[in-house]
């Protein structure tokens, strides 16, 4: 599916940069308390939640290590049944307290494919902090910015085959109106 989107009259502000910053100080404040006395890795899975990533682990006041996963599932607004996986994480992960950072929760696929992968080094446990998550997603998150509904959103970090993730805000996208699907 080719999609066209005729210049910023198709998105629409859903969270503001400084709503986003708001709520990711609380977020942080929870996660900071939580790993006070614990050994923690905190995993961004790219490329998604970079900055969502970037913000979070900046504002976190308990000494902790950082990694990187690298996975993709999306072709356009449409999530593909093949999850690859391009980078695995280089630290130990055993007897580690791990915490996932993931841009958002939609059927909980590719969070299980990362388990999956991180249960095999044996961490002393594993968290998901998420900026977003779908009301109707029945995963269960430790830690998540915001809820949404159906719609397809972009910007900070989040993409619409590669493009808007320098948005510095989140945005939802109106297909119905000012885009033409071909
Ligand atoms: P899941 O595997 O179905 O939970 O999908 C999660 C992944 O799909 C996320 O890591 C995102 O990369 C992508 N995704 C799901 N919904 C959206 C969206 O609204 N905008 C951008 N990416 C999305
Ligand atoms: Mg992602």
């Amino acid at each position: 599916m080719n999609i066209q989107i005729s210049g910023k009259q198709a998105l629409s502000v859903l969270y503001s940069e400084k709503e986003i910053k708001k709520r990711l100080a609380v977020l942080a404040q929870q996660i900071s308390f939580d790993y006070k006395e614990k050994d923690l890795v905190v995993l961004c899975i790219l490329n998604g939640a970079m900055f969502f990533f970037t913000e979070l682990v900046l504002k976190l006041n308990c000494s902790l290590k950082v990694d990187f996963i690298k996975i993709s599932s999306y072709e356009g607004m449409k999530s593909s049944q093949n999850l690859k996986v391009h980078l695995t994480p280089q630290v130990n992960l055993r007897g580690k307290d791990v915490l996932i950072v993931e841009d958002i929760v939609d059927t909980g696929r590719t969070i299980k494919e990362i388990l999956l992968i991180l249960e095999k080094s044996r961490p002393k446990s594993i968290k998901l902090a998420t900026l977003l998550k779908r009301q109707d997603s029945s995963y269960d998150i430790d830690y998540c910015a915001f809820s949404i509904q159906g719609e397809f959103v972009v910007g900070y970090g989040l993409d619409l085959d590669g493009n808007y993730r320098n948005l510095p805000y989140l945005a939802t996208l109106n297909p119905s109106k000012e885009t033409s699907l071909t």
